[in-house]
């Protein structure tokens, strides 16, 4: 794990552990101070924790007596071997009650055994006092996660889709983690192209002040139109490229031709965010213009910039081309604008952690300008230590013919249209099981948007961010499977079952206790105590299909447990309620933490 900062400091163990939510770190301070006392006074040692592979003895092993074994045989060790410091590990493992036993098995391999009583006792204080006692506490305070991130007058694509789905998890699990995130969206709201669309505003609608964006229509089109004219009429291309040298001068009427172009692209993108209930601040990059100049000379004055071929760039070991910074027109670009970016985000910002959610096809650019501000000394030379940048990219969407997602006959998608066939699509599947029947017109309509909407990002977490998926509505959509369907109903399956008790939960909480005593029930409890160490991880990798694959093993483990297990009527009925319970609490705070709509009854 890469934020293991493991403390060493163990001097004595309390007898009674408090659960602090993460499980594998709670069974590493335990082996850490035993390996304080097995190993010799001056022998350093990371300690080397696992969740054991299922059908293994033991819950977590300890993996360092072959390494120890290593460093301090033939140096007058008394130990005869990997198997004794096994032995001396296990043996001077601290008294605690979330042990049940720590044996060796084979070469030295030291496999813990957690108390289920201490497990059961666990859980039941998280269902008092709730899951974000559980939460993960991260080694920042603030972060920034610049995603979605569209271009202004431009298609909002299936990969600012990607973008928003992934970056709204992302942040969704930091702040979850307690860290303060700044939702950003990086619009490309600035650039030469802004000559063009002014111009060709002015001309279509010479009253620009009382221009509709229904007036407009669509964007993309009025884009492509002004591109055209702009390529054929050379009187045209002229006051362009003027109306670009007023724009960025300041001139008032410029400046507010400008607003109003952004202001009807930023009227389509919030229908997209509305509907996915995504939250982002606009921080685009024309924000981030007047202080380009500025940081511009600061890695001057560092000597990082040099002339080439007309053009100010900064060469960089290991990259064959240089990264250009200010182009030979004497404009700024892309790159410029990232790198204040990144500067007013360390400086201005306090932000600790800079996380980039675009498509693969743009990591050499993050990398060379996240290397153009480790030679500056913005950032420590080392990427895992922080301040910390990292680009998490993405693969491309496909359609069904393996080839980059399009829809029908328009060469682009409308995500607005996307997304509204997959309300239409649930809703139609719900109607077809006869809930317009069953539920009120509102309740339909919520079930099949959390439905809807659900499918869509899950079938885009669930797969490792860097792999393509294909795009294929009957698949993500199918109540079978890894999907957000099957799991949405596993979870309304859940909340029927207590509701079919007929028992107040609240009031078994506090009166009743929770047993894991059979083998269905246990593996269940482990995995419900495995929460906080997954998001964690899915944290600490920026991979959300890391939180996917926990939900939907839940949902198998919980299934496992259900299948042999009667809940209703047994004499049990009081216990497992509660861990029906329990699995529909981490269910749900697994639900939030992607960004799905949670739904109570199928
Ligand atoms: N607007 C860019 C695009 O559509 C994405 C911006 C990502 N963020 C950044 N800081 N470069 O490709």
């Amino acid at each position: 794990l890469a934020f293991a900062t493991r403390s060493k400091s163990v001097a004595t163990m309390a007898a009674s552990q408090e659960f602090t939510g993460n499980l594998i770190r709670e069974v590493e301070k335990l082996f850490d101070a035993s390996l304080k006392l097995t190993v010799p006074d001056g022998t350093s040692v990371d300690t080397e924790v696992a969740a054991s592979l299922p059908g293994k003895p033991g819950d977590y092993q300890c993996n360092n007596a072959m390494g120890l074994w290593s460093v301090i045989k033939g140096k007058g060790t008394q130990f005869r071997g990997p198997p004794a410091v096994g032995q001396a590990i296990s043996k001077n493992l601290p008294a605690s009650e979330m042990v049940e036993t720590c044996s060796v098995a084979g070469p030295g391999f030291v496999n813990l055994v957690l108390s289920s009583k201490w497990m059961a006792k666990s859980i039941e204080k998280m269902l008092i006092d709730g899951i974000d006692t559980w939460a993960p506490t991260l080694p920042v305070k603030r972060a920034v996660v610049d995603f979605s991130s569209p271009n202004i007058a431009k298609e909002m694509h299936v990969g600012h889709l990607r973008s928003t789905i992934i970056g709204d998890t992302l942040a969704r699990m930091l702040e979850y983690s307690k860290v303060e995130v700044l939702r950003r969206n990086h619009v490309g709201d600035w650039g030469t192209q802004f000559g063009m669309l002014i111009e060709y505003l002015f001309e279509k609608f010479p009253d620009t002040e009382s221009v509709t964006e229904t007036a407009i229509g669509d964007l993309q089109t009025f884009y492509k139109q002004s591109k055209l004219k702009f390529d054929l009429d050379d009187d045209f291309k002229e006051k362009a490229q003027k109306a670009v040298v007023r724009l960025q001068g300041g001139d008032p009427i410029y400046r507010k031709a400008w607003a109003k172009i952004c202001e009807i692209s930023r009227t389509e993108f919030a229908k997209v965010y509305q509907r996915l209930k995504v939250e982002l601040e606009e921080k685009g990059e024309s924000f981030y213009n007047p202080y380009i100049a500025n940081v511009i000379g600061e890695l001057d004055s560092k000597g990082l910039i040099e002339e080439s071929e007309g053009a100010r760039v900064i060469f960089l070991e290991g990259f064959n081309i240089p990264l250009m910074v200010v182009k030979s027109d004497g404009g700024f670009n892309y790159a410029s604008t990232d790198l204040t970016a990144l500067w007013y985000r360390l400086n201005e910002e306090k932000a600790e952690w800079i996380v980039y959610v675009t498509d693969v096809g743009q990591q050499q650019h993050f990398n060379m300008f996240f290397k153009a501000a480790r030679k500056a000394g913005w950032l420590p030379d080392s990427d895992k230590t922080y301040p910390r940048v990292d680009h998490v990219g993405f693969g491309l969407v496909l359609g069904d013919d393996g080839k980059r997602f399009r829809t029908r006959s328009s060469d682009v998608v409308r995500l607005v249209d996307l997304l509204d066939e997959a309300k239409t699509r649930s809703k139609t599947a719900l109607i077809e099981r006869g809930k317009d029947k069953e539920w009120t017109p509102e309740e339909l309509d919520q079930t099949a948007e959390a439905v809807g909407y659900g499918a869509v990002k899950y079938a885009d977490l669930k797969n490792n961010r860097l792999t393509n998926y294909t795009f294929n509505f009957d698949q993500m959509l199918s109540d079978k499977g890894n999907t957000a369907v099957y799991l949405l109903y596993a979870h309304a399956r859940i909340c029927s079952i207590i509701r079919k008790s007929g028992k107040n939960i609240d009031e078994l909480k506090k009166t009743e206790k929770l047993a894991l005593d059979h083998p269905e029930e246990r593996a269940l409890g482990l995995h419900l105590l495995r929460f906080a160490e997954t998001v964690e991880e899915a944290c600490s990798n920026l991979l959300p299909n890391v939180l996917c694959h926990y939900l939907y093993d839940l949902s198998e483990r919980y299934t496992s447990f259900y299948s042999i297990h009667q809940v209703i009527g047994s004499p049990e009925e009081a216990s497992r309620l509660l861990l029906c319970e329990a699995t529909a609490v981490v269910m749900r705070k697994c639900f939030h933490l992607l960004g799905i709509t949670p739904v109570y009854k199928i």
